[in-house]
């Protein structure tokens, strides 16, 4: 199937890497660290999509290495996927934040936001050309649909989309590490890791 994006037939990861690592698209560059590009093989089979960088991924230029990422890690790990060998990124590539003292609190991109940062994402999807792209959280849902999505309701259905891949909504990790309640929790997890394997 075919992206309809017209990138050129050379392009690569690392040539957008380099061109994002530049991107004044949204205003969320002036404050960010840097540039969080999605990491993984460009022929990937599954690529999984997140909401931006939080604190520790801004530091470290890479995605989901922080709490959210371990709890990913952990959930590719049972669901039986090697996460060497998905492409794993964000919706919006700039680490959106509060100040608060020393720390940095996470704020949710806004539509505009991320609208301006669906140039990097369609443009990884043409060059990886995934067979299963995992949207996770409503962020993500609204990068890849092109429409508010409502996480709960639609979570776990495979869909194919018109650029050539089939779609899975679930929830986003970070989700998991918000529900106070353990039985909620666990089950939470559970049902993440059966998205994952359903995916795979
Ligand atoms: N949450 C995300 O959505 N992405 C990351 O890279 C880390 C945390």
């Amino acid at each position: 199937a075919d992206s309809g994006l017209d990138i050129g037939p050379n392009t690569t990861i690392a040539a957008l890497r380099e061109d994002a690592a530049h991107c004044t698209r949204c205003d969320l560059y002036k404050d960010a660290t840097q540039t969080v590009f999605g990491v993984g093989p460009s022929d990937a089979r599954v690529m999984l999509v997140g909401e931006q960088p939080g604190d520790k991924e801004d530091l470290a230029g890479l995605p989901f290495v922080g709490p959210a990422g371990q709890l990913l890690d952990r959930a590719l790990a049972e669901a039986g996927i090697d996460r060497d060998t998905v492409y794993v990124t964000n919706a919006v590539k700039h680490f959106k934040f509060e100040p608060r003292g020393k720390r940095r609190i996470h704020k949710k991109p806004d539509r505009p936001e991320i609208e301006a940062c669906k140039w990097w994402l369609e443009r990884e999807l043409a060059v990886v050309h995934p067979e299963v792209v995992i949207a996770m959280g409503a962020t993500a849902a609204q990068a890849v649909y092109g429409r508010a999505v409502k996480v709960m309701s639609e979570r776990g259905r495979p869909s194919d989309d018109p650029r050539g891949f089939r779609v899975m909504l679930t929830v986003h990790p970070s989700f998991l590490l918000r529900t106070p309640d353990l039985e909620q929790r666990e089950r939470a997890y559970r049902d993440f890791v059966a998205d994952l394997r359903h995916a795979r």
